[in-house]
């Protein structure tokens, strides 16, 4: 079963942040199908290398709009990007060495993650956002 299909459901309704939320489901569906399909190691690699660079970028990207905002639901916000970040961190050196049962454990994890996230953390966010956007047009 693919887990990485973007939805409405993932929707927070800022034309950028959805971008990149497809972005990175994107990437994540490339790296469940290159598991199932049994792809060599080197490209297992690289896809999961640029799955984690799309989400740090997207992460920061975010973090910067709180700040720059200052988003009353911020510390709670980045603390769950920590969170990712963490699991992310713990999974490197497995992946690398080759495990694709960590592999396949990361995506179910991030799955999971992105789902809640995304539809409660991000869509909070967007709501803030398209608040201020309001605030300074008016
Ligand atoms: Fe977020
Ligand atoms: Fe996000």
């Amino acid at each position: 079963m693919r887990l990485f299909k973007w939805s409405k459901a993932n929707a927070c309704f800022v034309p950028d942040l959805d971008d990149e939320h497809r972005a990175i489901f994107s990437v994540a569906d490339e790296l469940q199908l290159s598991l199932t399909g049994a792809a060599p190691d080197f490209e297992i690699l690289e896809i999961f290398h640029r799955l984690i660079a799309t989400a740090e970028d997207h992460l920061l990207h975010e973090e910067g709009l709180m700040r720059s905002t200052r988003y009353d639901a911020r510390a709670w916000h980045k603390h769950q990007h920590d969170t990712l970040r963490k699991r992310l961190r713990q999974f490197v050196p497995l992946v690398e060495a080759g495990d694709r049962q960590a592999a396949i454990a990361l995506i179910e994890f991030l799955s999971k993650w992105l789902k809640d996230h995304t539809a409660l953390a991000d869509r909070m966010l967007g709501a803030h956002l398209r608040n201020q956007n309001r605030l300074h047009a008016a």
